[in-house]
């Protein structure tokens, strides 16, 4: 396998002094880049995308034509899990992602068993390996899956919602069920992100997306304590190197201690949160990812780059920091003010970071 010749990622996570703040961006391959929308219409659909490793490595490597990223993320989506346990997922055109079957009643979620991410996922350690090659060694590449939760919250509404209430009446009405859905779901997190990284995935990311909509206990027993137990059997990398973790809930802000002594080497963190504060409440603990408001690029360049420079101030100096935005990129995002993003971060960070041996 090539020697990866830009490590920086990699070292902020594990806290280690960088040459400069790294930055790669949640959703950087998707519908705002014009040669997305061109792979796509060729693959057909997205989950065709999602599906063919080699139409999956080509976007996969689209942002990193573009921009000097530090990172490459799978190309995927997280509900390719549940599909493999056989709900069967749609995207429909304009209306997001569906489930022909839910997993709502007693009678499925007894029923429902962890998927081999060997068999019924070959097709995602295809896609890593595939881009691994691809990438040759010129930044990382990061493998993610959906947290048990957020997971459960598409398995039981069948599709997104405002307001989760299916999935959280479960919860509050029958806890032991919820319970048994979530342990499905952990372990087959579990092993599909092992399986990402004996395939070559770099790094492993969890998205907890809805996490921070429950009560205050409810997150803590219903997501965190499933976060903590896919954390706990996650492998070593096929060198016997640890994988670092990040996870990411969004308007997980309240329980931010709790998550960084979740066992995970980064937290991501939405826009609502200060990186400042957030710091000083988890010391030097954990990394701390983010947390640019997506919707700062759809305003001028000169915008996007004050706006930057307000989140490299935030955080400050020393190691730890990865760049990124606090959600995914809206499709109506001009590429050109990426551009000036990744530009802003590269040339104004490395003065929040001294250290001469870095
Ligand atoms: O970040 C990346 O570039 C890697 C690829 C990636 C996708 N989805 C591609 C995608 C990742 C990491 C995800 C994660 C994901 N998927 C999450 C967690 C992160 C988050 O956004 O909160 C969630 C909740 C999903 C489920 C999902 N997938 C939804 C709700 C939707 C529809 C909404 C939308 O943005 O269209 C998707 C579709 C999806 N996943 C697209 C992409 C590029 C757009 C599909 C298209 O091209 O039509």
């Amino acid at each position: 396998m090539a020697r990866l010749q830009n490590d920086v990622f990699l070292r902020a996570l594990r806290r280690e002094p960088t040459p400069y703040t790294p930055i790669w961006l949640m959703r950087q391959a998707g519908r705002y880049l014009p040669e997305y929308n061109a792979t796509r219409a060729r693959a057909g659909s997205f989950l065709a995308l999602c599906k063919s490793p080699a139409a999956a490595t080509e976007v996969t490597l689209q942002p990193l034509a573009r921009y000097r990223l530090d990172a490459a993320i799978l190309f995927s989506d997280i509900l390719t899990v549940p599909d493999a346990m056989g709900l069967g997922l749609r995207f429909a055109e304009g209306e997001g992602p569906r489930f022909e079957r839910t997993t709502a009643d007693e009678a499925s979620i007894a029923r429902l068993a962890a998927p081999d991410p060997n068999v019924e996922l070959a097709y995602v350690m295809d896609a890593v390996r595939e881009i691994r090659r691809a990438l040759a060694g010129r930044v990382p590449l990061i493998g993610f899956a959906g947290s048990p939760f957020t997971l459960a919250c598409y398995m039981v509404e069948g599709g997104g919602s405002a307001d989760f209430r299916t999935v959280k009446r479960l919860l509050y009405a029958r806890p032991d069920l919820a319970h048994r859905l979530l342990a499905v779901n952990a372990r087959a997190v579990a092993d599909y992100l092992n399986a990402q990284v004996a395939a070559g995935a770099q790094a492993v990311m969890l998205f907890d997306t809805w996490g921070g909509t429950l009560a205050h206990d409810a997150y803590l027993e219903f997501s965190l304590a499933y976060v903590r137990r896919v954390l706990a059997s996650l492998a070593p990398a096929p060198d016997g190197t640890r994988v670092p973790s990040i996870v990411f809930t969004k308007g997980g802000g309240p329980w931010l201690e709790a998550i960084a002594a979740s066992g995970c080497d980064a937290v991501g963190l939405d826009w609502t949160a200060s990186l400042a504060a957030a710091r000083r409440r988890v010391g030097d603990r954990v990394a701390l990812q983010g947390n640019l408001d997506p919707l700062v690029l759809l305003a001028a360049p000169d915008v996007v780059h004050r706006e930057a420079e307000r989140v490299l101030a935030d955080y400050g100096s020393g190691p730890g920091h990865v760049f990124n935005l606090g959600h995914g990129i809206v499709p109506q995002t001009p590429p050109e003010h990426v551009a000036a993003l990744v530009e802003t971060v590269r040339a104004a960070s490395p003065r929040y970071h001294r250290d001469p041996g870095a």
